[in-house]
């Protein structure tokens, strides 16, 4: 009896917690002090914000998450330790992209370089997506964020395919953010099935020589509906691209961190923000900020 009074005092107060928060603060996220001033900086309503300077947020960030394999090294763990600290800041970052009104955050998180990787670690990594996959539905509805993958997807296994697309179904209607996976993912081979298309039309019929331009390139590689990332992060402080969005990062802003992967936080996210601003892009031309 007294067990059970327990049990409903307990599960009454976490659905007030819960109605409590969805009403005050959708975001069950809540940033340190360190944080809030890189926020404010960003987009707060002081006079010095980026806003107010008249420059545009980034609408894509991708980021090549490294060094998690070292993270774990140097802590003396496996390598899985890693890719598990690396879900933290996945979860922080996509926190901090969406505090910011960024509307595009695609994350590299398995190359198809990395099938040859020992059976062991892809099949944690694969179990730690699908995990994840599925623990994030509830913030991810929540904060209107939707779910997007791109990549030769039918080479996972079929329980992390079968997740990925329960959890793009019920994150469908999220409208304020896409978190994009790039998963056995290859920009060659994205090129490569692109021109195959694209051949095959020439071939039918129905698309002319004459006709092919960038865009038709474009819309015919995995990102087709999303805008090319403006900025391009790379943590662990290798200067490589990895077959990681070539055609698409050919004006991108490139910011490099030595922080390590299972380290990066929002505080990095916001700095790498903060570089973004500061450069002059001239797409080729003159003009200047
Ligand atoms: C590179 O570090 C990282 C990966 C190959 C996997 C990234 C995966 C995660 C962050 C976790 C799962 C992701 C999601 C989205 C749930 P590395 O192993 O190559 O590091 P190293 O260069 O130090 O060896």
């Amino acid at each position: 009896m007294f067990l059970a009074l327990v049990a409903a005092l307990v599960s009454q107060s976490v659905f007030i917690a819960r109605a409590h928060r969805k009403s005050h603060e959708p975001m069950p996220y809540n940033p340190s002090p360190e944080a809030q001033k890189y926020i404010d900086r960003l987009v707060g309503s002081g006079s010095a914000t980026a806003f107010s300077e008249g420059r545009s947020m980034p609408r894509h960030v991708a980021i090549i998450m490294d060094g998690n394999g070292r993270w774990a090294q140097e802590r003396g763990l496996p390598r899985i330790e890693g890719h598990r600290g690396g879900i933290d800041a996945v979860r922080s970052v996509a926190r901090a992209c969406r505090k910011l009104d960024i509307p595009y955050l695609t994350l590299y998180a398995f190359s198809t370089e990395n099938w040859r990787r020992p059976r062991t670690e892809v099949a944690a990594l694969m179990k730690l997506l699908r995990d994840f996959l599925r623990k994030e539905i509830p913030e991810m509805v929540e904060n209107e964020i939707r779910l997007a993958a791109i990549g030769d997807l039918k080479r996972l296994p079929v329980y992390v395919q079968h997740q990925m697309e329960k959890t793009r179904k019920a994150t469908a209607e999220g409208k304020k953010m896409q978190l994009g996976l790039a998963l056995s993912y290859g920009s060659r081979d994205e090129i490569t099935n692109a021109v195959k298309r694209i051949s095959q039309k020439v071939k039918q019929g129905t698309l002319k020589i004459s006709d092919i331009d960038c865009q038709v390139v474009s819309d015919h590689l995995y990102t087709a509906a999303m805008p090319d990332p403006d900025l391009l992060i790379r943590t662990s402080g290798e200067f490589r691209v990895s077959n990681y969005l070539l055609w698409q990062i050919a004006y991108a802003e490139i910011h490099i961190t030595k922080v390590l992967w299972p380290d990066f936080r929002d505080v990095d996210f916001y700095q790498a923000v903060l570089d973004y601003l500061d450069r002059d892009r001239r797409f080729g031309g003159v003009q200047s900020k």
